[in-house]
């Protein structure tokens, strides 16, 4: 479908999930390539990079660890500024090889904050990891931002793990507001 509408919302097909699962391959071969022999412990940030964490993982094929933290900070299309944390990150990451794998990365408020709670526990290295990145919408730097999907324009997209206002995730391909 080239059109969908949420909450009365009209969206526009963007990313199909061929070209998800195509870039997310790439993204792994070289994941595989720089963790070779650190057993890394990658921590899925939830809602929303709960899909594409569980396509990573399965092109992953060296030793690793799989941890999931959930945060949320959205309130329909804007990000609130606040973050909420459910539930806390494992607390052995000491002397570990940390790769944060996030859906979107928005004003990167959400990926700062994780990374400084990381550097906290005394890892060997952190490493973030997302399949989107708005570069225009970008209101702090981010460092490190290691890995990216794609880089996109500003607008709100759903679907692959993305909703608006809880709806969306479940859809294969990615969409734009229009
Ligand atoms: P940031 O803290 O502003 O970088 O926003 C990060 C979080 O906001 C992401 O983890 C998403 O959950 C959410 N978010 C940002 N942009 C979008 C979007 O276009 N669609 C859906 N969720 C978004």
């Amino acid at each position: 479908m080239d059109r969908i509408e949420i909450h009365q919302k009209a969206f526009e097909l963007f990313l199909d999930a061929d070209a998800i699962a195509k870039r997310i391959r790439l993204l792994a071969v070289q994941l595989n390539l720089d963790y070779e022999n650190k057993i890394p412990v990658f921590v899925g940030v939830l809602n929303g990079g709960f899909l594409f964490l569980a396509d990573l993982i399965k092109e992953i094929n060296i030793p690793c660890e799989i941890e999931f933290i959930k945060v949320s900070s959205y309130k329909g299309q804007e990000s609130t500024g606040t973050l909420r944390q459910s539930f806390a990150l494992p607390t052995n990451l000491q002397n570990r090889h940390v790769i944060l794998v996030e859906d979107i990365v928005d004003t990167g408020f959400t990926i700062n904050n994780l990374v400084n709670k990381v550097k906290e526990h005394k890892p060997a290295s952190v490493a973030t990891c997302t399949l989107l990145f708005k570069p225009d919408a970008l209101k702090e730097k981010i460092d490190p931002l290691t890995y990216i999907a794609f880089e996109i324009p500003p607008a709100f997209v759903v679907g692959y793990g993305l909703d608006f206002d809880g709806l969306g995730r479940n859809l294969k391909d990615i969409y734009r507001a229009v």
